[in-house]
């Protein structure tokens, strides 16, 4: 196994939390260095802080950024390209739900607000860290992307969840689509793309969720593990698929998902 990152550079996007943070400790703890990036400057400051009780500071870059600007993301990657002298590697992890937009706001909002994150946020990242991978030569680059079980099918009808215009299934079926063009066009300059596709998973973004335990065990009962996953479970899959164990993997869209899309 070369399940080894001691040479390597990591940006985490959304790596303030959940399925994002989970990524940052698993790739610390193998020795990459990561640019720690993510909307939210306190959460940065406070985990940045905690990291450093328990990994070596040199190895952890703050990152605040917006990854639905393009000059943000540009910017992200300028910094740590600045700092760390290159980078091979980009999980893109920030996301949000319906549920995060404001109260009362229009369905085209909403509607923008969520493609912009999940999806454009994605592209941007993907396509400023691509050019700056192109920089390290010879050197293999990797990138996973975040979908969901929602990539491939919607909200049940009786959950109440979607109207039919919630916009996070949307932006979670187009990113297997960015995932493959990105990787067809990318392989010719070493770098995978690759997405991971969780089902419901315990973290921030499905707290809400935790208001209503009838939908919440419900959602449960629907995995045939009959549990949502841990972001650790994630994680441990996304941070293979940035491994150079995965030498050979590209393209490809990994469910992991307690058996979700299976029946
Ligand atoms: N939790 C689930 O059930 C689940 C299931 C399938 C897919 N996913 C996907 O996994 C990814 C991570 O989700 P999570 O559950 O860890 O969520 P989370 O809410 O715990 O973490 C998301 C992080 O993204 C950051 N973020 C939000 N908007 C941002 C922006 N514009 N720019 C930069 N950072 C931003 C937040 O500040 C937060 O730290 C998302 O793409 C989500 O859609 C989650």
């Amino acid at each position: 196994m070369t399940n080894n990152f001691e040479s390597k550079v990591a940006m985490v996007t959304g790596a303030a939390s959940g399925i994002g943070l989970a990524c940052t400790k698993q790739l610390l703890q193998k020795g990459a260095s990561i640019a720690v990036a993510d909307i939210d400057q306190s959460a940065i400051t406070s985990l940045v802080k905690k990291l450093g009780d328990s990994f070596d500071s040199d190895r952890i870059l703050p990152v605040q950024c917006d990854v639905s600007k393009r000059d943000s993301c540009e910017n992200a990657v300028t910094q740590t390209v600045a700092h760390f002298g290159k980078l091979d590697i980009l999980v893109n992890s920030a996301g949000i739900s319906q549920r995060h937009i404001r109260e009362g706001a229009d369905f085209e909002e909403s509607w923008d607000t969520v493609i912009a994150v999940n999806l454009k946020g994605s592209m941007l990242m993907s396509r400023s860290a691509a050019q700056a991978m192109k920089q390290n030569g010879a050197s293999s680059g990797a990138i996973v992307n975040i979908g969901s079980i929602m990539s491939f099918v919607v909200y049940n009808e009786s959950d109440g969840l979607s109207d039919g215009f919630n916009p996070y299934p949307h932006s979670k079926g187009a990113i297997l689509q960015l995932t493959r063009d990105m990787a067809v066009h990318l392989a010719p300059h070493g770098i995978r793309v690759n997405s991971v596709c969780p089902g419901f998973v315990d973290t921030q973004l499905t707290d809400s969720l935790k208001n209503n335990p009838d939908l919440y065990n419900k959602l449960a009962s629907r995995h045939p593990l009959g549990r949502f996953g841990t972001a650790d479970e994630i994680a441990k899959v996304i941070v293979f698929l940035a491994s150079d164990d995965a030498s050979f993997v590209t393209g490809a869209n990994w469910a992991v998902d307690g058996g979700y899309l299976a029946q």
